[in-house]
């Protein structure tokens, strides 16, 4: 089912350049979902916004951060609050993979 998001309202996805969060990220997308994704890698997720904004017409915001950093969450609070973004989902999924 396609979802109709508040322009403001998005879904955050921790680990999403890689396996599980970038899979969910195409699923979400496909649903309808404006997208925050977090990873390291600022150039697999500007590929990736690309890619989403272009085949599902969606909002996608990119921030590459580190997440074991101390003071990142705080780093990714500002960023929301300033670029007005209203985090309506989480997926908490970076880490490692096997
Ligand atoms: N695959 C499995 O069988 C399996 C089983 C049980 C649990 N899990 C869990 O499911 C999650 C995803 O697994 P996966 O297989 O999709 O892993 P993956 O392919 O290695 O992807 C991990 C993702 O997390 C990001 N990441 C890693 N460290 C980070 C950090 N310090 N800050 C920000 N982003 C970080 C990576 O991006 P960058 O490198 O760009 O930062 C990448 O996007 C992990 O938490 C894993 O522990 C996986």
């Amino acid at each position: 089912m396609k979802v109709t998001s508040n322009t403001s309202e998005f879904a955050l996805i921790t680990g999403a350049s890689n396996g599980i969060g970038m899979a969910l990220a195409h699923v979400m997308a496909q649903r309808g979902h404006n997208l925050l994704l977090v990873a390291r890698s600022a150039d697999k997720l500007q590929t990736l916004s690309k890619n989403l904004q272009a085949e599902h017409g969606i909002n996608v915001h990119a921030l590459a951060l580190d997440l074991a950093v101390p003071g990142a969450a705080q780093t990714l609070y500002d960023h929301c609050h300033q670029q007005g973004l209203a985090i309506d989902i989480l997926v908490n999924n970076a880490g490692f993979g096997d």
